[in-house]
């Protein structure tokens, strides 16, 4: 009897251990802003640097680094399996649909060696991306907010879970919500973090699959974009955010209330009283664009603390694609 009270009191505080762990997990504990001030000091800005110089050659990476970060904390949270390629378990998250079209992966690679050379298996591949996310951000002209570090790197990646995780473009506003709330964010954050979208024109051209277009756009706006953008996506690049070519910019909220945003995800945001009446405010008040600012800085490090590995978790790799 006295064996088996203590192996259930030994299993009652592996419960406890495992869900204080879970909580860690999912609220960032163990990040904090200038983890690398004693460790590595120049992290920082020796990634400001390397990331300026890639997005004054061209600023379209601005977007596609802020899309790393976002795609890699949804799946398994941010520890950087994203970058990973694929290893004997099969297709990395890299390989999923999702994902074919994420871009930048070369100058997260450059930020990385450029600070192994200031001191070597220190910073993760996993802080370059939430660091990268937040200097495109800025240099763009959008928001600053201080980023928080101290995440370890992961060691599986999936493509899988990258199906599983990621928001499809198809998305309803109860898939939107449903998807958010499993990483820890709100409403707020769902209408916050969605003011940055670009390209896919399913919504033009094959809304429910029968070559036919999404009703709920607005019409001038449907042929004037059909004329930039060819199915298929063989046209030009085109900015989902029409007329705005920063990200984290309000003019999106104006776009989706007048039904031009171009994601069924975007359209989406109107039906939940929540998120419509966050894009009615940003899209009408004066003060739309200051506090859109400082709400996307907030969910952003919301987003930046999901699911991460800290302490002795995971690992500092030394190259990103690959684990050590
Ligand atoms: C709410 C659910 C979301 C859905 C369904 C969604 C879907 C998409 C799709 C379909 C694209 C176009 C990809 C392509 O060109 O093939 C895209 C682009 C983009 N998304 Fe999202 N997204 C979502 C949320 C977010 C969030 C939370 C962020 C950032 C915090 C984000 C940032 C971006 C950026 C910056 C691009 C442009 C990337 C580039 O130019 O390379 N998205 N998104």
């Amino acid at each position: 009897m006295a064996v088996q009270t203590r192996v259930v009191s030994i299993f009652f505080i592996q419960l406890v251990l495992l869900a204080v762990s879970g909580l860690n997990r999912a609220n960032g504990a163990g990040l904090r802003t200038g983890y690398y001030d004693e460790s590595c000091p120049d992290a920082e800005t020796i990634a400001l640097k390397t990331i300026r110089k890639a997005i004054s050659k061209d600023v379209t990476l601005a977007a596609a680094l802020l899309r790393l970060h976002f795609h890699d904390c949804f799946v398994r949270g941010c520890e950087a399996s994203v970058l990973l390629d694929a290893a004997e378990e099969g297709d990395a998250e890299k390989d999923a649909s999702p994902n074919f079209s994420l871009r930048g992966y070369d100058v997260i690679d450059d930020v990385k060696s450029a600070i192994e050379k200031s001191c070597p298996g220190v910073v993760s591949c996993a802080d370059i991306l939430a660091l990268a996310a937040r200097d495109a951000v800025r240099l763009t002209g959008g928001s600053f907010w201080k980023a928080e570090t101290g995440r370890r790197d992961g060691r599986i990646s999936l493509s899988k879970e990258a199906d599983e995780n990621l928001p499809s473009s198809n998305f309803n506003i109860a898939q939107l919500k449903q998807n958010f709330a499993s990483k820890g964010l709100t409403k707020k954050d769902l209408a916050v973090l969605s003011g940055n979208n670009n390209s896919n024109n399913d919504r033009l051209y094959n809304f429910t699959g029968r070559s036919d277009t999404d009703p709920a756009l607005d019409p001038t706006f449907a042929s004037e974009l059909k004329k930039k953008c060819k199915p298929g996506g063989g046209g030009p690049f085109l900015e989902l955010d029409q007329g705005s070519s920063t990200i984290s910019d309000a003019h999106f909220y104006k776009a989706v209330r007048q039904n031009r945003g171009l994601l069924t995800t975007d359209a989406a945001l109107l039906n939940d009283h929540v998120t419509r009446a966050y894009v009615n405010r940003q899209s009408t008040s004066a003060a739309a664009g200051a506090t859109f600012g400082r709400d996307f800085g907030e969910s952003m490090v919301k987003m930046g603390e999901i699911g991460v590995l800290t302490g002795n978790e995971g690992e500092i790799r030394k190259r990103c694609a690959f684990v050590n």
